[in-house]
């Protein structure tokens, strides 16, 4: 089984995303040890925003198609997601923007849009300095809403949330947050291979 580990944090090692997509792989490795792992980090090295090609030879086209292979074939996602001014970082979108294509992960018919990705497991690891999951800014959030909304699109139904919000709001909430987190880690289930 395969699972791909992505960050898209800026903030290095003291990115709170970070930290919670390493606990979630270090679990479920633990469960399945033998859980092959592909690691990206999106900040590091950040995948050009999509553009038209000129031929397929352009390193962007390779590395475009290397990036949608690497998801196609893994069983389980586990993506770091800071919210970025309500959203999710740059760096993030500029991947969804390769794995999102028509004719290969989605298509097009007479009833509507198709997913075609569908049998993986993702794992988000959501963290933010203020709190949307419930109250007067719920519908602000367009990081997890909009992360749930964009798998569904390409067929993926199976989104799990690991939260760790209210990051900024002061040390209490902060501990919470990363105990409440972490408790979310704890309780993961095991990775089953997917259906044929
Ligand atoms: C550029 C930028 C924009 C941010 N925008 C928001 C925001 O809109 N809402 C929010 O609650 N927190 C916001 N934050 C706070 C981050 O979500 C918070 O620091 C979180 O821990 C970032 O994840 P990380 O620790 O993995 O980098 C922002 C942080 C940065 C750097």
């Amino acid at each position: 089984m395969k699972l791909l580990h992505l960050d898209s944090s800026a903030l290095g090692g003291h990115s709170v995303s970070r930290q919670l997509t390493a606990d979630i792989v270090a679990q479920l490795k633990r469960q399945s040890p033998t859980l092959e792992v592909r690691y990206r980090d999106l900040a590091a090295q950040p995948l050009p925003h999509w553009a038209p090609l000129a031929d397929a030879d352009d390193p962007a086209a390779i590395l475009g198609n290397q990036v949608l292979e690497e998801f196609q074939a893994a069983d389980t996602v586990v993506i770091g997601a800071p919210m970025y001014n309500l959203s999710i970082s740059s760096q993030l979108k500029a991947w969804i923007d390769r794995v999102v294509v028509a004719g290969q992960t989605f298509r097009y018919t007479a009833n509507g849009p198709e997913g075609l990705a569908g049998g993986k497991r993702v794992i988000v690891a959501s963290s933010r300095g203020g709190s949307y999951h419930e109250g007067p800014y719920a519908a602000m959030d367009f990081q997890e809403n909009y992360l749930r909304a964009v798998l569904g699109f390409i067929g993926i139904s199976q989104v799990e949330i690991v939260r760790a919000e209210g990051l900024a709001v002061g040390d209490r909430q902060k501990t919470e947050a990363l105990a409440s987190a972490r408790a979310s880690i704890a309780a993961l289930t095991p990775q089953r291979a997917r259906a044929a």
